[in-house]
């Protein structure tokens, strides 16, 4: 790796922050007067504005996208002893959630073509422990649910969604986060809706389940002090919560740019020998990355580096293979497409912000780079 200058980073919010610079600040500004900087009303309005972006009856909101996936597999009633299946390629956060309330993760491998959890896998994976499913779409691109919902309701398990990656993006024609029994989101800065910290939320339609949620975000009260369950101090803050809303009025065009530099992307590279991504018919990719892949992707990558071109690995390791993991046994040969795959990923710049002559840059670097 040489030390250029990256001049074309992989991601960049600092460009993004000047344009709404205003917005924002006169968000902030208005809650700082209230003294009320937990919970309140700047929270509850943005979780009914994102209720209502995703289509679902309620949203809470939660300090990080990892505690919303907590909090849901909590709130279900997962623990020691049970087994929740998920995708070997996804970020760890998605496994560790399941380790937290003392459940195993059992892995899947990947659909070749979509990088997602190969539903295909899933029923050979259910066992008599196995209590819920938590399908993560993937880079933007959304899982195909309604096979995947369809296994679930026979083997009366939960779909909880990581929807992290995937603001905004549709499963014929409704928003993740609004198709299993709970969505899980990641408000982290980078993501197609981030705040200026960590934040993270769920949305869902149960009744039921929304007040369990509620209850374990806040030290298992319904009532202050009087605490019924052994809860979590897990909210998300008002500040994040009124910066999100502010952001939430951008993600759809924000999203359309992404889609459009992934457009041009396509087309630069389409005579190359690198795979772009393939966009699934029954949904809409909202390109949190844009992930290519070369089995010189090493290579490439230090070369592009050279050139001042910022890119990303996600993910270089499946979860199962990781070292936190290696207790569970997993070999390369139980997720062998994840695991090829996660030899060959490289995640181009990928922001709204980004210019076309950056796109064409970074395309005509790669170009160079296979002698095309
Ligand atoms: C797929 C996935 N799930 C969960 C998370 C966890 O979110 P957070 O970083 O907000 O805890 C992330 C964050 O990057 C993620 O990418």
């Amino acid at each position: 790796m040489t030390t250029t200058t990256i001049q074309i980073p992989a991601e960049d919010l600092k460009r993004q922050y000047q344009l709404i610079k205003d917005e924002v600040r006169a968000a902030i500004d208005a809650v700082l007067p209230t003294g009320k900087y937990t919970l309140g009303p700047f929270l509850e309005a943005f979780e009914r504005e994102f209720a209502q972006y995703c289509g679902t009856k309620y949203c809470v909101g939660i300090s990080n996208g990892t505690e919303a996936l907590h909090l849901a597999l909590a709130a279900c009633g997962v623990g020691p002893g049970d087994e929740v299946i998920t995708v070997a390629n996804t970020y760890v956060a998605t496994a560790f959630a399941i380790s937290y309330v003392g459940a195993t993760p059992v892995f899947v491998d990947i659909d070749p073509v979509s990088y997602n959890m190969d539903v295909s896998k899933v029923e050979q994976a259910i066992t008599p422990r196995t209590k819920a499913i938590i399908p993560v779409h993937l880079y933007g691109q959304p899982v195909d649910m309604d096979p995947l919902l369809e296994i679930a309701r026979r083997h009366k398990l939960w779909v909880i969604e990581d929807a992290a990656h995937s603001h905004g993006a549709t499963y014929k024609g409704r928003k993740t986060g609004s198709l299993g029994d709970i969505g899980c989101f990641s408000f982290y800065p980078s993501k197609n809706l981030g705040c200026y910290g960590d934040g993270g939320g769920v949305t869902l339609n149960d009744d039921e389940l929304y007040d369990k949620i509620r209850v374990l975000r806040y030290m298992g009260q319904h009532v202050k002090h009087v605490h019924e369950i052994i809860g979590f101090q897990q909210r998300l803050d008002p500040i994040q919560a009124a910066i999100l809303s502010v952001k939430l009025r951008h993600l759809d065009e924000w999203n359309r740019k992404r889609q459009h530099w992934a457009a041009l992307y396509d087309e630069l590279l389409a005579d190359l020998p690198v795979v772009t991504p393939k966009v699934s018919p029954f949904g809409t990719h909202v390109y949190y990355m844009y992930t290519i892949r070369t089995p010189r992707r090493d290579q490439l990558m230090d070369y592009l580096a050279q050139q001042g071109i910022g890119t990303q690995i996600i993910y270089g390791t499946p979860v199962p293979m990781q070292p936190a993991y290696r207790f569970l046994g997993y070999k390369e040969s139980d997720i062998p497409i994840a695991a090829q795959y996660a030899k060959e990923y490289l995640c181009l710049p990928m922001f709204p912000e980004l210019t076309e002559e950056e796109v064409r840059r970074v395309a005509t670097a790669i170009r160079q780079f296979f002698g095309a």
